[in-house]
């Protein structure tokens, strides 16, 4: 698990933020920076890194290996530190909160701006890269692929779809983006998967769902990773989040990842609300987004 750093924010100083700055320009090149190459990627002197080093390893910020040389790299709590001090100064970000989710692949904490807001820091890679390591037996420090890049990768991804999407489908309105970090608008709601529907509401529910996907079809995007966990439920309506999956429909497995998409909605209304919701047939309502030509999800129920 990774630790929320907003409480150290305060206590660091603007050569703590340089020293590791220095530690992830370094990280471009090579997974561990050489401590002799400190000095010059964060333009302190080789005392002042010393002692911010030091500083930084004691809040868990970085970590030193000494095999075959001494070499630091950032932790993910020293990535964050970076992102949040720079919503920090671009004040996106002036106070910080609750968790609203912790997961495998994201922190996702409330925050406070001139209204609440969610950051999410991403994940991706930190468990994967360990794996990946191990499984290629990689030797060559040319060839690594830094879980920094994978993670500040698919933030990208996400506020890129998040920039595109709103407000024309129903997603968190996008604030602010920095490295593996987005802040976004908070959305208030239950988890599709929390909620029990009332009965009436089955069919329009999802009905609203597949109309958000085929307007964010129609924009050029498929989720490709929709599910009941990725969808809030609201006296407003729907929201669908969680988007650094999102799939050009110009992309060569975009029908299949939409069809997958459908699939997965449909089928866990189908197995919720079985007296409600027939057997869809996704690969024809599939089709239908991709054409424009979806209305509703019951010219699609398969007669049993
Ligand atoms: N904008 C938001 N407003 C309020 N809560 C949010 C917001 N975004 C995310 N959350 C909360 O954080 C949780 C995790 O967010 P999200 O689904 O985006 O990432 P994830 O589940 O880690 O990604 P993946 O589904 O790939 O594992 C959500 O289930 C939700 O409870
Ligand atoms: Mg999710």
């Amino acid at each position: 698990m990774v630790q929320n750093v907003a409480g150290m924010l305060a206590e660091l100083e603007p050569e703590d933020f340089h020293l590791l700055s220095g530690i992830e320009q370094g990280m471009r090149f090579s997974e561990w920076v050489a401590r002799e190459k400190i000095p010059e990627f964060s333009r302190l002197t080789p005392e002042n890194v010393a002692y911010r080093l030091d500083r930084c390893l004691a809040r868990d910020l970085v970590q030193r290996k000494t095999i075959q040389y001494e070499g630091y790299q950032l932790k993910f709590e020293g990535y964050d530190a970076l992102a949040l001090h720079t919503f920090a100064e671009r004040e996106s970000v002036e106070g910080f909160g609750a968790p609203l989710g912790v997961g495998k692949e994201s922190d996702v904490y409330e925050v406070q701006s001139y209204k609440p807001l969610a950051l999410k820091y991403h994940r991706e890679g930190f468990t994967n890269f360990r794996e990946v390591m191990k499984e290629r037996d990689y030797t060559s420090d040319r060839e690594h692929v830094s879980w920094l890049y994978t993670a500040r990768k698919a933030a990208e991804r996400e506020y890129g779809a998040l920039e595109a999407l709103y407000p024309d489908v129903s997603v968190p309105r996008p604030i602010d983006h920095n490295r593996h970090a987005i802040v976004m608008e908070k959305i208030d709601g239950v988890e599709l998967s929390r909620t029990r529907l009332e009965d009436e509401q089955v069919v329009p529910v999802l009905d609203l769902i597949l109309s958000e996907m085929a307007t964010a079809y129609d924009e050029g995007f498929v989720h490709a990773d929709m599910s009941e966990y990725n969808v809030f439920v609201s006296s407003e309506g729907i929201t669908i989040f969680d988007w650094p999956q999102a799939t050009p429909t110009d992309h060569e497995n975009a029908a299949e990842f939409l069809e997958r998409d459908v699939r997965n909605v449909a089928r866990y209304f189908h197995r919720k609300y079985p007296r409600l919701v027939g057997d869809v047939d996704a690969a024809a309502l599939a089709a239908d987004i991709a054409d424009g030509a979806f209305e509703t999800v019951r010219e699609y129920v398969l007669e049993d």
